[in-house]
């Protein structure tokens, strides 16, 4: 342990991670939609990327792969899981994703799926909520909320969720800054193999010493709950408690934070709804939704189809892969009135951000309360929040991962 720490402590640094802008977000399109929207005029399904720059994620040698835009669909591929696979994601994201539930293929994943389902469990999100999620971010508004203005993304949304997952776990908190950082370059693999890799092994050396711990002494955190676990008779084994925890990086922390930003980016330069929600609290959770609906951090998810198939009026053969555009579904305007408005106050109209189908995101109701919370805090404490005028404006960037670069504001504390 005392050698884990140390290595912790030494490789932590004074890393920023925004020196890296176009490796954490794949692509530097700031506005993909107008051409995801004439490439759905086009059709449903098509082959080819409909996006101006190509983030590199398949080999050239293949096959072309598949687009999916449409609403229908996008939730037609993400619920038929015996067409469309997952494993793909493997190939995709390499070691990271070996062995996780989120690149598995019906049965595995139903029964891993059963195993992990309990550690989010409601009572269990409702402790997180009150006794650590409003801590943590009350922690970070008390570090600006004197100077009157600061870049929300560097100093609240980043570290937020983060700082969350590390508490959930029961990490230590000095090793949260290290612990963002192996996250970034995990998900980053694809740009930087090298990097990505030796993140995944220190993950793996510091994980295992986690889990051997909370074994022999369990505590009152999620490892402790994922080594006690036992459905049916069932326990998770070493490798399936590794593979959860590092799907919690990509799938629980990259995503929470960009949402988080892409909302308060929508509300920032929507003031008027802005107002609104600060005066009308019970709005928020429409908010909420409407901004996942209008700016999902995840623009698509790959698929490989096992058989040939149908789909959208094309013919899709087996073996191919589809990047299944979950920020295309969103705003297909046979789904929804003027798409691409952020209008709260839309009549409900359910989107596909957390996915659909038997992959249907584990961790949407932790992500929903980790906003609900955070936006009422930031709500709560920062008075006549607004951009600073003289600030470049800031744009939501990214092809495959999406959100703000900056969000520099003013307020009253
Ligand atoms: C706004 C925030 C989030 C968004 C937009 C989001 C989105 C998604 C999506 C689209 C999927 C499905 C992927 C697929 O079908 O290939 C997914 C799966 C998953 N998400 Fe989330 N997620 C969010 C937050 C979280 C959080 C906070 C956690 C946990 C701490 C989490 C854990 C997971 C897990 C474990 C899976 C895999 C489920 C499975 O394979 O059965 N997510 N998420």
């Amino acid at each position: 342990m005392a050698r884990m720490t140390s290595q912790v402590d030494a490789a932590a640094g004074d890393f920023d991670p925004f020196e890296l802008p176009d490796t954490i977000q794949l692509g530097t399109a700031d506005d993909p939609y107008p051409h995801l929207a004439a490439a759905r005029r086009t059709g449903p399904v098509q082959l080819d990327w409909p996006l101006p720059d190509d983030v590199g994620t398949f080999d050239e040698d293949r096959d072309p792969s598949f687009s999916v835009l449409g609403h229908d669909e996008v939730m037609a591929v993400l619920r038929d899981h015996e067409t469309y696979s997952s494993t793909v994601l493997v190939d995709v994201m390499g070691p990271v994703l070996e062995h996780a539930m989120i690149a598995m293929d019906e049965p595995e994943h139903r029964a891993l799926r059963a195993l992990v389902a309990p550690a989010f469990r409601p009572k269990l999100l409702a402790r997180w909520e009150h006794e650590l999620v409003r801590r943590v971010v009350d922690e970070l508004i008390d570090s600006l909320a004197s100077s009157g203005r600061a870049d929300l993304v560097r100093r609240l949304t980043f570290a937020f969720p983060v700082r969350v997952i590390a508490r959930i776990l029961g990490l230590p908190e000095r090793d949260s800054q290290q612990f963002q950082r192996w996250s970034i370059e995990l998900i980053s693999m694809i740009v930087n193999w090298d990097r990505g890799l030796a993140a995944w092994n220190a993950l793996r050396a510091y994980f295992d010493e986690r889990a051997a711990e909370r074994r022999a002494q369990p505590r009152d955190d999620l490892i402790s709950e994922l080594v006690q676990t036992e459905v049916d008779g069932q326990r998770l084994t070493d490798d399936d408690i590794f593979a959860f925890l590092i799907l919690l990086l990509p799938a629980g922390i990259e995503t929470t934070y960009r949402s988080l930003g892409n909302l308060l980016f929508a509300l920032l330069t929507h003031p008027d709804q802005l107002n609104q929600v600060v005066e009308n609290p019970e709005l928020r959770a429409s908010a909420i939704e409407e901004g996942l609906r209008w700016e999902t951090p995840l623009l698509m998810i790959p698929r490989r189809s096992v058989r040939n198939a149908r789909l959208g009026g094309v013919d899709v053969p087996a073996g191919r892969e589809l990047n299944v555009f979950i920020g295309s579904a969103n705003r297909d305007e046979r789904h929804y009135a003027e798409p691409d408005r952020f209008d709260i106050h839309r009549a409900p109209a359910p989107h596909l951000s957390f996915g659909s189908g038997p992959h249907m995101c584990l961790g949407m109701h932790l992500a929903r309360m980790e906003t609900r919370v955070a936006l009422d805090a930031i709500l709560e404490r920062l008075h006549d929040l607004r951009l600073d005028p003289a600030a470049p404006r800031p744009r939501i960037v990214g092809n495959v991962f999406r959100s703000p670069d900056t969000l520099p504001v003013f307020f009253a504390a």
